[in-house]
């Protein structure tokens, strides 16, 4: 029996024990099938994009910027669906577990969709001027004094920006309902790769869900992402330890201190057709002082694996096909369906083995009998040696991040 509880905004104790609250909702593209393998491919040409993004979110004084002019098509992955305000509006937000941040776009915001919280709607919105401890945290504040609005500026996915105003409202998460919870109300974007209902960040910075609901999840939560070809909320981020599988295969989680927000995983091996494939170990070995290293991240869509990594996977996923190899868009590893038996991936955590099924391997074309090996090498520049596991592979998995204890767990799960 679902029950509703009034969750108070961080540090404040908890009126109830925390409970399960799903936000029962993790959904993916809504275009019909026929689209879809153009959506992936879209979706995956601005992969590098992320992933030399991801590869900046270093601590401030080792940051090494880098700029990309790539074009590339807005959206995240999937979405939460979540409400804001009071009454509830409903919004689908971003989850990103490689973010700490939180914004949604809010009426007359220059630039956004049609899609909007409106906070005059909401009778507990709080605006939250330059005073507040909260804005201190904020990413790209401008407080040049004590008084005014506490504005802020921010950079996402490599290419985009907001302005924003930092606020508090309620989140309804499930049945659980955040008091208090700070975050961006856009003003204005520039760029595509703002998600147009906003971004609820998961990752591990002050100002991610987890750091601003305090002790109330006890620093664990999971997700399962459906297919990216369902059109259902079937999937579900499960919140507090009460929520989540009873026994699951864990890895350890590692924190590096270099990018301090992401969640690093100890990736000892890659498989194919149970063959060990040969890539150097310096090249998935975590390394806390350059950040190089495996996270398992919710907005990459397909796995990234530095260079020599992904060759050799490559060679040894080409070695079990017979035919005629092609490539198609950013994939270069496809073949034709009516006569390959494809090989089985299996990725070596420490601790764990997880067997990738065939849709978390390829990507099928919706034109004609062909699959592709939906995996990529990084995009090689130096501050790149950073191993993605992403979206696709993660379908239809449980994966769980215990920062308690420190562990990830994966285990397969339908959540079609
Ligand atoms: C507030 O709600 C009313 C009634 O639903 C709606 O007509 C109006 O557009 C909303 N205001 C804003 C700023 O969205
Ligand atoms: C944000 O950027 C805009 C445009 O570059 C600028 O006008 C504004 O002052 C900036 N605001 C903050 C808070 O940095
Ligand atoms: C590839 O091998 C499979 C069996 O391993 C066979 O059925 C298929 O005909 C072969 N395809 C080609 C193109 O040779
Ligand atoms: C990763 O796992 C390997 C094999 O168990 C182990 O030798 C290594 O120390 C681990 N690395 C880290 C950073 O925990």
């Amino acid at each position: 029996m679902p029950l509703t509880h009034v969750l108070l905004p961080n540090p404040t104790a908890l009126i109830s024990p925390s409970s399960t609250s799903t936000a029962d909702a993790l959904p993916s593209p809504t275009q019909g099938p026929t689209s879809w393998f153009n959506t992936v491919l879209n979706m995956v040409s601005k992969d590098p994009i992320r992933l030399t993004y991801l590869s900046t979110l270093v601590s401030q004084k080792t940051s090494v910027p880098i700029a990309s002019a790539q074009q590339i098509l807005q959206t995240g992955n999937y979405v939460l669906r979540v409400k804001l305000g009071t009454p509830g509006q409903l919004m689908y937000m971003v989850m990103d577990t490689s973010s700490d941040s939180a914004w949604a776009p809010c009426s007359g915001c220059t630039g956004c969709s049609d899609s909007v919280f409106s906070p005059v709607n909401s009778t507990s919105y709080q605006s939250l001027d330059c005073t507040t401890p909260r804005c201190i945290q904020v990413r790209g504040q401008s407080c040049s004094s004590t008084v005014g609005p506490c504005l802020f500026n921010q950079t996402y996915g490599g290419d985009s920006s907001i302005s924003a105003s930092l606020i508090q409202d309620s989140l309804t998460l499930g049945h659980d309902v955040v008091l208090g919870y700070v975050f961006g109300c856009i003003n204005a974007i520039s760029g595509k790769s703002i998600p147009p209902q906003g971004l609820v960040g998961l990752g591990r910075g002050p100002m991610s869900l987890f750091s601003q609901t305090g002790p109330l999840y006890k620093g664990i939560f999971s997700y399962c992402l459906p297919s990216f070809k369902s059109y259902y909320f079937s999937g579900s981020l499960r919140l507090g330890p009460l929520a989540q599988p009873k026994s699951i295969r864990t890895t350890p989680l590692l924190q590096n201190p270099h990018r301090p927000s992401l969640y690093y995983v100890n990736l000892t091996g890659i498989s194919v057709a149970k063959k060990l494939v040969p890539a150097p170990p310096e090249l998935l070995a975590f390394n806390p002082t350059t950040g190089a290293g495996t996270v398992i991240d919710s907005g990459t869509v397909i796995s990234r694996f530095v260079q020599p990594v992904y060759e050799a996977l490559r060679d040894a996923f080409r070695s079990k096909l017979n035919g005629t190899i092609s490539s198609l868009g950013a994939f270069d590893t496809c073949f034709d369906t009516r006569y390959e038996e494809p090989p089985v991936v299996t990725l070596h955590f420490e601790g764990l083995d997880m067997v990738l099924p065939a849709e978390n391997t390829l990507i099928h074309s919706s034109a004609q009998p062909l699959a592709c090996l939906a995996m990529a090498p990084a995009p090689s520049n130096v501050n790149s040696v950073l191993n993605v596991i992403a979206n696709l592979q993660q379908q239809n998995h449980r994966i769980l991040f215990d920062l308690v204890n420190s562990r990830v767990g994966i285990a397969r799960e339908l959540c079609n």
